[in-house]
C-alpha cells in the first residue's frame, strides 16, 4: 500500500515536471553555455537598428514583448545607441543589468582583428557603457576588405581567440563564440582553444540554406549553433514568408509563417534572433508554444535550397 502511493506520488511529479516542461513560455526556453550560464533560445536582433530616439522606441518594445538578449555588434555601429537606451529602459521596465544578456560581436576589420581584439572588446564594452559583455563573437573568420583572395587567416584567427580568452579570464565577457564558421575553421579553434571552447557559433540558418553537417558537428561538440536571417532578413523576407510550403503549413497549424520559421529552427535546437520594427510581430515570434509535426519538419527541411541570402564571401582560408 505504502509502496503504491509513494510510486503514485513519484509518477504525479513526473507528470507535473513534464507538462510544465512543456509549458515553459518560449521566451523562457534557456540553453546552458559552457560558462554556466543561461542564454534565452530567442533574442532580439538589431542589425539596421540605429539612432538613439529609434533604438529606445523599438527596445523599448522589445522588452515589454519579453525580450531580454539583445544581439548588437560593432559592425551593425549601434552599440552605443543600445548602451544610452537601455539606460533609460531598465528602470522603466524594473530590470537590473544582469536581468538581461547582450550580445556583440567583432567587427571584420584589419585594425580589430588578431592582437587588437582585446582592445577592441573594451571599446566594444565602454561604447555600451556597462561593466561586461554577456557574449562576444568573431562576427567573420576574416576580414574586409580581403587583401588577396587567398589571404590565409588561421593564424590571425588564433591570435584573436587568444585575445577573447584573456578577456573572459578578466571577467570584461562572460562567454565568447565565432560567427560565420564552418567546420574546418571549427575544428581548427578546437584544437587549440586556449582553454576556452566557443559558446556557440551564429550562422545564416533557415529552410533555403540550411548546413545539416555543420549541425551535427556543432552538436557533437557542444557548440550552440545561433541563426540569424531566420526570416530571411529584411531585404528578402518574401522569399522565406511567402514560401508555399511555409505559408500552408503555417495555416495548418493556424500559426503565422513567421512562426512556423524559428520553431523549424527551435524545434532542431537552433536558436534565434529575429528582428522586428513591429509590436505585433515581436510578439508573434515569442508565442512559439506549438509542435511542426514531424512530416511537416520533414517537408521543410527537404525544400530545395535556394542558397544563402547574405552577401559574405564563401570561401575564407
Ligand atoms: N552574424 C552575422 O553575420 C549576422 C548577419 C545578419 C544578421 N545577424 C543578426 O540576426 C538578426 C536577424 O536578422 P535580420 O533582422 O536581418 O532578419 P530576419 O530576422 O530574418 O528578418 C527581419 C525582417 O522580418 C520581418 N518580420 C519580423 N517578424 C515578423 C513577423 N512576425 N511577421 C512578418 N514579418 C516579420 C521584419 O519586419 P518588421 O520590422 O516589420 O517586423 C524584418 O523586416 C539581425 O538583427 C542581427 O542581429 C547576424
Ligand atoms: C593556413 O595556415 C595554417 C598555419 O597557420 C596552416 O596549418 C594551413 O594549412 C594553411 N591553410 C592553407 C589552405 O594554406
Ligand atoms: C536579396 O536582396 C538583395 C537586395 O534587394 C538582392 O540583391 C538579392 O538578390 C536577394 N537575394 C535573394 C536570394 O533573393
Amino acid at each position: 500500500m505504502y509502496l503504491l502511493g509513494y510510486y503514485l506520488v513519484v509518477l504525479l511529479t513526473v507528470v507535473v515536471t513534464v507538462r510544465a516542461g512543456r509549458n515553459v513560455r518560449a521566451k523562457d526556453l534557456k540553453v546552458t553555455l559552457p560558462s554556466g550560464d543561461k542564454m534565452s533560445m530567442i533574442g532580439f536582433g538589431t542589425g539596421g537598428i540605429n539612432g538613439v530616439k529609434t533604438m529606445t522606441n523599438i527596445l523599448d518594445d522589445a522588452l515589454s514583448a519579453g525580450y531580454r538578449l539583445i544581439d548588437a555588434a560593432a559592425f551593425y555601429e549601434n552599440e552605443e545607441d543600445i548602451g544610452i537606451a537601455l539606460k533609460e529602459l531598465l528602470p522603466k521596465h524594473h530590470l537590473t543589468r544582469n536581468d538581461i544578456f547582450i550580445t556583440s560581436k567583432l567587427a571584420p576589420k584589419k585594425d580589430l582583428f588578431g592582437e587588437h581584439a582585446y582592445e577592441a572588446l573594451k571599446q566594444a564594452i565602454q561604447r555600451f557603457g556597462t561593466d561586461y559583455i554577456d557574449l562576444y563573437l568573431i562576427h567573420f573568420p576574416g576580414y574586409f576588405p580581403l587583401p588577396e583572395p587567398n589571404m590565409n587567416f588561421s593564424a590571425l584567427r588564433d591570435e584573436t581567440w587568444k585575445q577573447l580568452v584573456k578577456g573572459q579570464k578578466e571577467g570584461l565577457v562572460r562567454n565568447i563564440g565565432v560567427s560565420n564558421y564552418n567546420i574546418r575553421q571549427l575544428k581548427e579553434l578546437l584544437r587549440n582553444d586556449h582553454g576556452v571552447k566557443p559558446a556557440i557559433n551564429q550562422v545564416e540558418w533557415h529552410p533555403d540554406y540550411h548546413q545539416d553537417e555543420l549541425l551535427k558537428f556543432c552538436k557533437k561538440q557542444g557548440v550552440a549553433l545561433q541563426a540569424y536571417f531566420s526570416l530571411g532578413g529584411v531585404n528578402n523576407k518574401t522569399v522565406l514568408l511567402e514560401k508555399p510550403e511555409v505559408k500552408q503549413i503555417a495555416i495548418k497549424l493556424r500559426k503565422s509563417p513567421s512562426q512556423v520559421l524559428l520553431k523549424w529552427a527551435l524545434q532542431q535546437n537552433v536558436l534565434v534572433v529575429p528582428g522586428s520594427r513591429t509590436r505585433k510581430h515581436m510578439d508573434q515570434n515569442l508565442d512559439l508554444n506549438f509542435k511542426i509535426p514531424e512530416a511537416d519538419m520533414k517537408i521543410l527541411n527537404n525544400l530545395k535550397q535556394a542558397g544563402r541570402i547574405s552577401m559574405f564571401p564563401d570561401i575564407i582560408i
